[in-house]
């Protein structure tokens, strides 16, 4: 089958099978240029064994940002487009700029196109962020066109628009889903027939959807989540589709006075201001993309204070901690009808991992027991409705990590496979042999010591 080569008029977009010299469309001169066929499935090709397909030869440039390369595993692809969605005031617009910093140092152009801040105010930030930006353009247009226009004329290697909510298109009332997406498609041509990465901010509600990212979810070749919680400085970049990789790796940063920072070991972050000493702490080894990380877990357990006792958590799946406090109860005979059960994760980290089972239902009755855990110890296993603690994946290298970092004790699921260790091992069957390790005399002597 011959090769279907098409072309295309980079002002209108008119397309025609052979190359002239004037678009025979919108009448201008020297606009026509072979169309890169998008990539992906072109539907047009013969089958085949796949042993016989040639590998496409994807390339992944590297970003300069470790930890965003860390979630897109390598960098990313010339002719994509990524969308980051987040939530107002998350950081999207500084790791935009980031990005656009890091691209610029190189021999290519970058260009920032922001409508919502003035090039003025994008530059003074730029500044005080004290980054180099030698190679950095800056546009401030909100017609996609436009935008498409400077692209052409500048041949940038890297665009980021920031953000989709503002970019409109000539034609097209403003705010709506179907405006968008249509400035997303146009987005998604260009980068597909320029070669260029395409970055695209799409601001996300509380409620998470709005008319924006996840209907262009679609549309586009990854989708990063930049999240966090926003009384803390910690911020979580996910992949929530990616075409060209994996998508369970997760970036870790710390926003601060000079933007954003790679978080390069959460574990010493997060033990940093540990209390010790107090009933109702207790660390976990979790484990986020393929990190291992230690998270306090905190209980408070006290009257309640309404006629129905409450269950709270922070950074915690509420249900989880509901079923955990009845577990409690019922299989545990830990008394908490009267009580409100409060949880929280310390440093705005999100845990939802049954892993975090074991440690969270721990905490909750030393609360509720006053009895102090050891400091040294860790605690993981999820804990099934009958009070059994079940085994999880990956605990080689939570206990290392718990060893890394000075710990010397691990409670652990009974049948549970623990790899050669320093870490001294708690085995736990049901929550009873938990709870009974925790009102243990012994307990009481080994913290007092
Ligand atoms: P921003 O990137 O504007 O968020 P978004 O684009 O997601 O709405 O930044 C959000 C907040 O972060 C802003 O209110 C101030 C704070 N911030 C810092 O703490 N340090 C910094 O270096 C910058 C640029 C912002
Ligand atoms: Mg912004």
């Amino acid at each position: 089958m011959a090769e279907r080569i098409q072309f295309i008029c980079s002002r209108c977009q008119a397309t025609s099978s052979k190359w002239s010299g004037k678009c025979s469309k919108c009448d201008q001169w020297n606009c026509i240029e072979q169309d890169t066929p998008p990539v992906g499935p072109s539907g047009e090709e013969p089958a085949r064994p796949i042993a016989d397909v040639p590998l496409d030869g994807v390339q992944a440039a590297a970003t300069g940002i470790a930890e965003l390369d860390r979630v897109l595993g390598g960098g990313l692809v010339a002719g994509s487009v990524t969308l980051v969605g987040g939530e107002p005031g998350i950081g999207k617009s500084t790791l935009a700029l980031q990005l656009a910093a890091a691209g610029s140092t190189g021999s290519g152009r970058v260009l920032y196109c922001s409508a919502e801040e003035s090039p003025a105010q994008v530059a003074a930030r730029a500044k005080r962020l004290e980054m180099s930006s030698a190679n950095l353009w800056l546009s401030a247009t909100s017609d996609v066109d436009v935008l498409v226009d400077e692209v052409e004329e500048l041949r940038p290697g890297l665009v980021v628009v920031d953000s989709i909510q503002t970019v409109g298109v000539t034609g097209m009332p403003g705010g709506s889903a179907a405006l968008i997406r249509e400035a997303t498609t146009r987005l998604v041509r260009m980068a597909k027939r320029c070669g260029v990465i395409v970055v695209v901010i799409g601001q996300v509600t509380k409620e998470g959807e709005l008319a924006g990212p996840k209907s262009l979810e679609h549309l586009v070749d990854t989708v990063l989540s930049f999240e966090g919680d926003r009384h803390h400085s910690l911020r979580f970049l996910r992949a929530v589709k990616h075409r060209f990789g994996a998508t369970g790796e997760v970036g870790l940063f710390d926003m601060g006075p000079k933007g954003l920072r790679a978080v390069t070991d959460p574990s010493a972050v997060f033990m940093a201001d540990r209390a010790t000493g107090v009933p109702g702490s207790v660390v976990v080894p979790v484990i986020e993309g393929h990190r291992p990380m230690l998270v306090e877990a905190q209980a408070l357990v006290c009257t309640k204070a309404m006629a129905l006792p409450r269950r709270t958590a922070q950074g915690l799946d509420h249900r989880r901690v509901s079923m955990l406090a009845a577990v409690l109860e019922q299989r545990g005979r830990l008394v908490l009808q009267e009580a409100d059960v409060h949880t929280s994760t310390v440093g705005g980290v999100r845990v939802t991992e049954p892993a975090a089972d074991l440690g969270i239902l721990v905490a909750v009755a030393s609360a509720r027991m006053a009895r102090t855990v050891p400091d040294d110890l860790v605690a993981v296993g999820e804990v099934g409705l009958v009070g059994e603690v079940r085994r999880v994946a990956d605990m080689a290298r939570r206990l290392h990590e718990a060893e890394r970092l000075g710990f010397s004790r691990a409670m652990v699921p009974a049948a549970a496979e623990v790899p050669t260790t320093g870490l001294e091992l708690v085995r736990v069957a049901y929550v009873s042999d938990a709870l009974g390790w925790l009102a243990s005399p012994a307990l009481l002597t080994a913290t007092a010591a």
